[in-house]
């Protein structure tokens, strides 16, 4: 797999701050992927890089799934992953309502990495010593070696620079355990007892301030756990295919296509799977990117996937007209496109199944037991589907994260304009025409002052780098001077962020001389701008659109 598109870049100032993630509540209800017969469980304290675990050892070509820490024993079994990870969690081992390790864990025979808190538990719990420190070590931490490193750290660097964030420390391994290093709050910052196939540490191996991380991950799968390369996004997509044979038989299939690389890959693996019997369908709002719509029917065409283009613009700005309150736009956005779509999938006959692209992350943040599009914030769900549509769903992406989303849209032949399309709402432009009407004049201004933004930041190399590049249109006029004459129009703002995953955002630090050619391109080209700002504010406090 490719790796992760994060903020590794140069736009990247600061560390990203996530959020404590909610630990997953529930198993997925959907069985592992075949690939899996060398899976990781990667076992759930409630860390908050947790997910991020899991991505990386998928990075590794090993198949990996985030499950609570409570998991029966009984699934563990009869799952016989090839090993257990323990994550990180923001609790004290000490603290009475602390997730508990169960001892059955480390008695299974299987390799166990406990990470940070995971390590912390493993120690606690086999009869080591792990006490409160006073100060704790957060951040970038220099970390020494103690002899050759083991099994876990060998051939590393004596030296080395890690990530900790913890409180507590382990002071003495167990009976039978080895020191690996140390750090200066950690007195045992690695252990193992390769008897017992048991490891720890105590640092995080799965962020990017850990240099020699992803080979720590790397050893413990290949040389402890003995994984190989098996989760490719060839075979993601040969047993995606087949299981999408097998579910819908020979039954119709409808696809909705939102312009975006989740329903265009969601689309390609199905037609992959059983060509004809799909038929997607573009919603064309109108509120849309310049020539993203072309784009996509191109794309699909280029595949040879059924598509029904439906220009529906004059409907929904019929609709949206007069109407100023931002939700309201989104209600109306979300319930003219169900419309629409009902209209068109009535046409299509003995469709039974609905595509959608339901993404891993989705899934883990709705507790892995239902449909992700119950939890996701309301807003973030227009322009979807509802379930109630009397469909059966197929969701082929439902194991992925986003990056394999993308190495998997590059496999199927995808264009590269597609995989790597930054994400973009449901709503559209719709909300990006703050404190007024929608209008075809502001949509036309903002497109074309858009596709400018667009066209300057992939020319400078850094689309990639974004998590999101947009233009935003207030609905207010200021006044300038043009050659001559005096004018009173619009304004555009420039929003670029970096993200993980839309929790939390940083505006990104573009360079000036970028900053200047897009402004000056938008005042001259775009007839009804003179004015470019540029939004500096990070999420939380404001968000990443402004509506
Ligand atoms: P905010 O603005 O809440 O956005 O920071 C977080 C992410 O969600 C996207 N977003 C939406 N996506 N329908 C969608 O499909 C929506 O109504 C919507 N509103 C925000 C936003 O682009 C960002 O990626």
């Amino acid at each position: 797999m490719q790796p992760a598109d994060g903020p590794r870049g140069p736009l990247v100032t600061g560390d990203p701050a996530l959020p404590a993630a909610p630990a997953v509540e529930r198993a997925a209800e959907v069985p592992p992927p075949e690939t899996a017969h060398e899976e990781v469980l990667v076992l759930d304290f409630g860390g908050q890089y947790s997910q991020l675990i899991a991505r990386r050892i998928r990075e590794l070509g090993v198949y990996a799934e985030l499950l609570p820490h409570d998991l029966d024993l009984e699934t563990i079994r009869e799952r016989a992953p090839k090993a257990l990870v323990l994550s990180g969690g923001p609790a004290s081992v000490y603290s009475q309502d602390a997730p508990q390790l169960r001892r059955e864990l480390l008695d299974l025979g299987i390799p166990v990495l406990g990470i940070c808190y995971g390590m912390q538990a493993m120690v606690l719990e086999l009869g080591g010593r792990v006490e409160g420190a006073e100060a704790g070590e957060f951040g970038r931490t220099a970390l020494t070696m103690a002899g050759d490193g083991g099994t876990l750290l060998a051939g590393l660097p004596p030296e080395q620079q890690c990530w900790m964030s913890h409180r507590d420390c382990v002071f003495e391994g167990p009976e039978g355990f080895r020191a690996l290093a140390a750090s200066p709050g950690s007195p045992v910052a690695a252990l193992e007892d390769t008897e017992r196939r048991l490891y720890g540490i105590q640092f995080h191996p799965e962020v990017v301030h850990t240099p020699y991380g992803q080979e720590i991950l790397e050893r413990f799968l290949r040389q402890i756990a003995g994984a190989t390369e098996r989760w490719t996004p060839a075979s993601v997509i040969e047993e995606q295919v087949e299981r999408i044979r097998a579910q819908v038989g020979d039954a119709g299939v409808l696809c909705g296509l939102s312009g975006g690389v989740d329903s265009a890959t969601a689309a390609a693996l199905v037609h992959r799977a059983v060509g004809e019997q799909l038929t997607c369908v573009l919603v064309d709002h109108g509120l849309m990117r310049k020539n993203e719509a072309e784009q996509v029917v191109a794309a699909m065409r280029e595949l040879g996937v059924n598509l029904v283009h439906v220009d529906a613009e004059e409907r929904f700005l019929a609709r949206l007209a007069g109407v100023e309150e931002p939700e309201r736009k989104r209600k109306i956005i979300g319930e003219e496109f169900i419309r629409v779509f009902e209209e068109e999938a009535e046409k299509v006959e003995s469709a039974g199944f609905l595509v959608q692209g339901t993404l891993y992350s989705d899934v883990i943040e709705s507790g892995g037991d239902g449909r992700a599009a119950d939890t996701i914030k309301s807003h973030h769900n227009v322009g979807g589907l509802p379930e109630d549509l009397g469909f059966e769903l197929v969701e082929p992406l439902r194991m992925l994260f986003k990056d394999e989303v993308r190495a998997v849209a590059a496999e199927l032949g995808l264009s590269e304009r597609v995989v790597w399309r930054q994400p973009f709402p449901g709503p559209g432009l719709g909300i990006r025409i703050v404190g007024g009407e929608v209008t075809r004049e502001r949509l036309d201004i903002l497109r074309e002052a858009d596709a400018i933004l667009q066209e300057e930041i992939k020319a400078a190399g850094l689309y990639r780098e974004l998590w999101q590049s947009f233009c935003v249109l207030p609905v207010v006029r200021s006044v300038g001077v043009q050659g001559d004459g005096r004018t009173y129009a619009y304004p555009i703002v420039i929003r670029a962020v970096t993200s993980q995953d839309a929790m939390t955002a940083d505006w990104a630090r573009l360079p000036y001389d970028l900053l200047e050619r897009v402004s000056n391109r938008i005042i001259n080209e775009v007839a009804g701008v003179n004015r470019v700002a540029l939004d500096i504010s990070s999420k939380p406090p404001a968000t990443i659109e402004w509506e």
